[in-house]
């Protein structure tokens, strides 16, 4: 038995993909449990730059079987493109990828109602990506969403998108006064993904429990990061799922008996995109300083990623919730030309000492971080493959990081490429 789940520790974009990408030759099947198309996993593979939105990057290994579980919100059109695009650079997925019946799908009236949605809070927004997201799984709690296996059956497909459009006219109307939806041109495109899906849909909790059972290796890949988790994160800054690895069990359909590893990705300092607190934020010409040495931008919306220190309250508030046991630490090489480099160790708010990464937003919102300052290295780690390569300041980052989170360190990200990389 050996299922590894892969979680975000900061605030999401922490190099998963990569990792993902790095564990994959060694899997039998790689599972993405929750989110939708608001994650970007890049990769650089063959010299090629892949952006996957909803596909498992395990897709680019040729053995692997990539699986979107049940705790996905799938975007189909989205999808059908990533598999055209992976076809013109000859990935075949045919046979190799697998799609939940009981996995949610994203339908235009999503994406419009999160756009139109962000839009009337103004100053109150949430940032999201307006992918459809938070309405689609607004509509699953509701119990009126659509899963895959409507799309089996046209008649139920045209009856519960023509409610939903119906019901979702009368906000759009009477709440928002924006234009009404045309079911009719909605439910001609939708039924045409029954054709386009059919081959990929599968009982895929029955496939991962009968893989588990035959002694495949499974890694278990989550999208955005601890601290957007729907409960974990900082709510309301947070997306609407469970990136935590808890999520994994419901988001795929197998009982936590069946875990054996988890492993936390953690940049070497913090990002984050979309607004909500961030004690540990650059200040501004910093923040654009390091954002160009990173390129951090996201993914998905090309938004510029807000950047900070490195903050433990989070990396040890992450091994908590995850019950990590070993943490990726990524993108060190960003930090190569600093002088000094900053962990926060503890927060100060209102004379107190504040050691755990608190809930209140009021807090987070005002506490004043409060740094250990570490000598950087001044000398390029790209090249590094060996703990030994990195020079000795570098080490005793890393060795600070270990002895605050009481997490070893397993593998250490110095480049996007895969061989940018040292195995602990
Ligand atoms: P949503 O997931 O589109 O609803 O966005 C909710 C929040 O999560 C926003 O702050 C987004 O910027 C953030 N978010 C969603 N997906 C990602 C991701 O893959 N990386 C980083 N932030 C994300």
């Amino acid at each position: 038995m050996s299922v590894t789940i892969v979680v975000g520790a900061q605030w999401g974009d922490e190099g998963k993909g990569k990792v993902v990408d790095l564990l994959s030759p060694d899997m039998d099947i790689v599972v993405r449990y929750q989110g939708g198309a608001n994650a970007g996993h890049t990769v650089v593979y063959d010299q090629k730059q892949f952006i996957l939105h909803q596909i498992p990057t395990g897709i680019l290994q040729p053995d692997a079987i990539c699986i979107i579980g049940s705790g996905v919100v799938i975007d189909p059109a989205g999808l059908m493109h990533e598999i055209e695009l992976l076809k013109k650079e000859g990935i075949e997925v045919s046979g190799r990828l697998f799609i939940s019946h009981k996995a949610h799908l994203i339908m235009p009236y999503h994406k419009l109602l999160d756009q139109i949605g962000e839009e009337k809070e103004g100053e109150d927004k949430i940032g999201t990506t307006g992918r459809g997201i938070g309405p689609a799984y607004v509509d699953k709690y509701s119990r009126c969403g659509i899963r895959i296996v409507d799309l089996l059956d046209r008649d139920v497909l045209r009856e519960k998108l023509l409610k939903n459009i119906q019901a979702k006219n009368l906000l759009l109307k009477h709440i928002y006064d924006e234009e009404e939806l045309e079911p009719d041109k909605i439910i001609s495109e939708y039924l045409e993904f029954d054709r386009k899906m059919d081959e990929f849909i599968t009982d895929t909790s029955l496939y991962i429990n009968r893989a588990i059972k035959d002694g495949k290796k499974i890694l278990l890949e989550g999208a955005q990061g601890t601290l957007l988790d729907i409960d974990f994160g900082t709510y309301p800054y947070v997306t609407s799922s469970h990136p935590i690895s808890g999520g994994a069990c419901i988001g795929v359909g197998i009982g936590p008996t069946k875990i054996d590893k988890v492993i936390g990705v953690m940049k070497a300092y913090t990002t984050r995109v979309g607004f909500g607190p961030f004690p540990t934020e650059f200040d501004e010409e910093f923040g654009n300083h390091i954002r160009n040495l990173g390129s951090e931008y996201g993914s998905t919306t090309g938004r510029p990623r807000r950047c900070g220190w490195l903050d433990i309250l989070i990396a040890r508030y992450a091994a908590q919730v995850n019950g990590i046991d070993k943490f990726a630490i990524t993108k060190l090489d960003v930090l190569d030309t600093l002088e000094t480099i900053n962990i926060c160790t503890h927060y100060r708010y209102k004379e107190k000492v504040i050691e755990h990464f608190p809930s209140e937003s009021n807090i987070l919102n005002s506490a004043e971080p409060v740094y250990e300052e570490l000598p950087g290295w001044c000398t390029s780690t790209q090249k590094c493959r060996t703990l030994n390569d990195l020079p000795e300041n570098a080490r005793l980052y890393l060795e600070r990081i270990e002895k605050l989170t009481e997490v070893p360190i397993e593998i250490i990200s110095v480049g996007s490429d895969r061989q940018n990389t040292i195995l602990c």
